[in-house]
């Protein structure tokens, strides 16, 4: 398992120039509102695929007033090998495109990325995840599903091209051979994206299992959709022809409504409180929270007994609601699953169960990084 070892901001958000050194174990950022601290976890999914933490654009990230070339570095450390330097700059005048390095050399694919680094994030904003759209569920299941396989970003991306292919043929009133080639394209990609998913979803069971801790409820998570329907009832092989089908049939009311109406993009997220047998949604705002991050640390540990990359926890604004059991519950669960993560919070004193083995980094009095090694 590698560890990020060191972490330097150029020009990104409210840094100018910030340096830390790492121990390689977990760190708990503390800080005042407005320090930074998010910053930091957000400057991390710079080098990760996709949209960052704040899925924000990537010219606001960059420092308001900063010239020149911003970016991150992080040092990767694993025990058997040389610590690798992972640079990722943001590309002027724009900004709207980054760079990546490996030791040096310039990486094409985000997939290779991921192959040595992924992360996995908490945030306030998730505090309504279970009441808020369809879409932003299905976002956090592919980040989820991401996180226990480098592949997933690709196959979604996969999708999400025919689709807009297809479209934009639809709606020049295109080739039909172009357009069953998209729709076949459509339907491999998304029969893969779909059931990629699924296995995510399964792999919660085995995570909670191994998670042993009782502190945080589990939660079933089922996938609700028209393509889960068609490959639960005919299976792999003639969902896809049966999807692509209907996509052909879908050809004028597609292009009508100006969207596609079936697919995996369309799919949600059902989520029950186990032991309750209560839908997440209609759960209290602190179980939902409790439900939330049991999922993810359920996730954590089934992506990483899949054993491939890294994977990095990011924990944002993450005790300030819970109590003296649960924080003590977490801090023991994240040393036992042995994954780095990075936590946030205004308040020290909330981290005393996590700071025994975890890093302290106050990023408002400079990159300077006390761990229970120096008292
Ligand atoms: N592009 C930017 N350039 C300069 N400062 C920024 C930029 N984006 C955000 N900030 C500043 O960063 C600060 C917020 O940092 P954040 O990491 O969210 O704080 P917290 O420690 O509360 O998590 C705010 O003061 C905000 O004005
Ligand atoms: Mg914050």
């Amino acid at each position: 398992m590698r560890r990020i070892t060191a972490l330097t901001l150029r020009d990104i958000r409210s840094y100018e120039a910030f340096e830390a050194r790492l121990s390689g174990r977990s760190v708990v950022i503390t800080g005042p509102n407005g320090a930074g601290k998010t910053n930091i976890l957000e400057t991390l999914t710079l080098f990760g695929a996709g949209r960052g933490l704040r899925g924000a654009k990537l010219s606001d990230v960059v420092r308001h007033g900063a010239g020149g070339a911003p970016g991150a570095a992080i040092t990767l450390s694993a025990e058997d090998e040389e610590p690798m330097r992972l640079v990722v700059s943001v590309v002027p005048p724009r900004y709207d495109r980054r760079e990546v390095r490996i030791d040096g050399e310039v990486v094409k694919s985000a997939g290779t990325l991921s192959e040595l680094i992924r992360f996995l994030w908490m945030t306030p904003a998730m505090d309504r995840l279970f009441m808020d759209a369809p879409s932003e569920r299905r976002r956090f299941l592919d980040r989820i599903a991401a996180a226990g396989s480098s592949g997933h970003a690709i196959i979604a991306g996969r999708y999400e091209k025919a689709m807009k292919q297809r479209m934009a043929l639809l709606e020049q009133g295109g080739d039909p051979s172009l357009l069953t080639h998209f729709e076949r394209e459509m339907a491999d990609a998304g029969i893969a994206l779909s059931m990629a998913r699924r296995e995510t979803a399964e792999s919660l069971a085995a995570g909670y299992e191994a998670l042993r801790q009782e502190a945080f409820p589990r939660a079933t998570v089922f996938i609700e959709g028209d393509v889960e329907l068609l490959l639960a009832e005919h299976g792999e092989e003639q969902a896809r022809d049966r999807f692509a089908e209907r996509l052909a049939r879908n050809r004028r009311i597609d292009r009508d409504a100006r969207r596609t109406i079936i697919g995996p993009h369309r799919s949600d997220l059902v989520v029950t409180h186990e032991g309750k047998q209560m839908p997440a949604r209609q759960c209290s705002t602190g179980e939902q929270k409790a439900l939330l991050t049991g999922l993810v640390l359920a996730r954590a540990q089934a992506a990483k007994e899949r054993g491939e990359g890294t994977l990095v926890l990011l924990l944002d604004e993450i005790v300030a609601h819970l109590d003296e059991t649960r924080r003590e519950a977490l801090a023991e669960t994240l040393h036992g699953l042995g994954l780095q993560a990075f936590l946030t919070g205004t308040d020290p004193d909330a981290f005393a169960p996590f700071l025994a083995h975890m890093d302290h980094l106050r990023p408002d009095q400079g990159g300077k990084v006390s761990n229970p090694q120096d008292s």
